[in-house]
Order: C-alpha cells, then structure tokens, then sequence
C-alpha cells in the first residue's frame, strides 16, 4: 500500500485538484483508492460531491475520538468505482487545538489508517493536506510512506519548498520514520509563458528526475468540472487537464514500480 501525502503550504497550487484526479483516474483502473480530506476548507469532499455540511461525523470526529468513530464509519464511495473518501469538515479547523494536549496528536491519522487496513486493503491512498505546516498536515507526513509536492512554476516555489524540506528532516529526525519523496509535480503551468518555462527549468535542475515529466497545464475545464462536484477525470475525458492526470497516473505506477 502507497499512503501519499499531497503536500505544500501554499494554497492554490493543485493539491485537492491532484488528490481527486490522480485518485480518479487510478480507481478506474480497478485499484482500490482511499482519499482523506485533512483540510478545513473540506474542497476535496465538495469536489467530489459530498455536501460536509450533511455529515454527522467527518474526519475531524476520527482524529479527536479515534475509539469511537473508526475511519471506516466515514467512508464513502465515488461514483461506483473502487474509489473511496474520508469526507473533510470545517471542524478540522480547531482540530489542531484540540489535539494538542495529546501526546499521539500527530499519530492519529497514522493510527486510523493502519486501524482500517487491517480489515480492508488500498492499493493507494491519497491525503489532500491543508495549506500550512501544521499539526494536521504532520499527521499526514507521518501517516505517508511518499510524498507528492505540487507546485505552480510561480518564483515563490523555491522558498516554500525549502520550509516543507526543513520540516520533513526535522520531523522524521524526531518522530523517527522514513519518508520518500515521490515527486515534485509541476501544475498550472501556462504554455508560451516564458516565465514558466524558465523557473520549470530551475525546479527540474534542482529536483532533477525527482520532477515528474509529466505536467499538468492549465486548463478552464479542471475548475468547471469543480463545479459539477466530479474530477475532471471523470466529467471530461478529453480535455486537456483529464489527460495530464492520465499521464500523471501513468508515471506514478511506473515510479511506484520501481
Ligand atoms: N490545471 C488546472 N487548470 C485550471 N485550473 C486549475 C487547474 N488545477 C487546479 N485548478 C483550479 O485552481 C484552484 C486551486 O486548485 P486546488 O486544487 O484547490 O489547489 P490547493 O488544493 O493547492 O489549494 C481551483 O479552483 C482549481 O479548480
Ligand atoms: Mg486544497
């Protein structure tokens, strides 16, 4: 089982859109898929159709009261596919403080995830992270076996990514795990931009071939399809955007592979 946590304290830069598509698109090949929505703003759960504000519980009741709501009691499956999301709230919001007093408080996600693949087994499992580097988004890195980083090819790409290294090192020093990075994926990229061109150039000499070669452009279809509650995967086949997660889905089994 690949747990990948989707990852950057930057806002806006494709991490819920990644987390939904890729997942879409690797559920549709028969491979069991788990999404977590670990952020507040709950996009990934209205992305994908589930109104959290319907919910009685949400992942925030798993992460605060992990004996009595067990993440399997939360799913819910997309769109009849072997795809399946642990819906965000706007609760997980002061998540954060409330855990705090806990010694496991960056374990809980880790603890709900090995809890329910006891019983049941992904292939993948995706965790759509807040932006920010907090006690929710070490849950997630802590819960992860990889790291995805999406990144805008924007010049304040470089300092962000400096700060999630920090925390990476200083957190697998101290909590004691390994974490892999799985790639460092360029989104929002706009073609004929010259500015895009030249940082994507910098980003891949400095991450090398830990850049994906795939790339996702930007494309009108991706938000339009957010307002249908369905990944572009499944709303559009054709555009352009469905297509990137294709290829992107396609280069992380290889990597996944090797
Ligand atoms: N390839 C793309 N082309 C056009 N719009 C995109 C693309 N990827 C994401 N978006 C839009 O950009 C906004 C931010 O994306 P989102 O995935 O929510 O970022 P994050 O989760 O990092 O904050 C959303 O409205 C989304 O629909
Ligand atoms: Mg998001």
């Amino acid at each position: 089982m690949n747990v990948v946590a989707v990852v950057n304290q930057k806002g806006g830069v494709a991490k819920t859109t990644t987390a939904a598509n890729l997942g879409a698109c690797l559920a549709e090949r028969g491979l069991r898929t788990l999404l977590i929505d670990l952020d507040p703003q709950a996009n990934l759960t209205v992305g994908l159709g589930v109104p959290w504000p319907e919910l009685d519980v949400a992942l925030h009741s798993v992460l605060l009261d992990p004996d009595e709501v067990p993440l399997s009691v939360i799913l819910r499956q997309i769109e009849g596919l072997p795809l399946y999301l642990a819906p965000g709230h706007l609760d997980l919001a002061h998540t954060e403080a409330l855990m705090m007093p806990h010694a496991d408080k960056a374990y809980r996600l880790r603890n709900a995830i090995e809890d329910l693949t006891r019983h049941q087994e992904y292939d993948w499992v995706f965790i759509d992270c807040p932006p920010s580097l907090g006690t929710l988004t070490q849950n997630a890195i802590v819960a992860a076996t990889h790291l995805l980083i999406p990144t805008e090819p924007k010049f304040y790409a470089f300092a962000g990514m400096d700060s999630l290294n920090k925390m990476i090192v200083a957190l697998t020093k101290s909590l004691r795990f390994r974490v892999e990075l799985l790639g460092v994926l360029l989104t929002m990229f706009e073609r004929g931009t010259r500015l895009h061109a030249t940082i994507a150039a910098e980003i891949r000499e400095r991450f090398g071939d830990k850049v994906f070669q795939t790339v996702i452009y930007k494309n009108v279809r991706v938000s339009e399809s957010e307002v249908e509650g369905r990944p572009i995967a499944l709303f559009d086949r054709r555009a352009p955007g469905a297509q990137n997660y294709e290829a992107l889905a396609e280069e992380v089994l290889l990597r996944a592979a090797r």
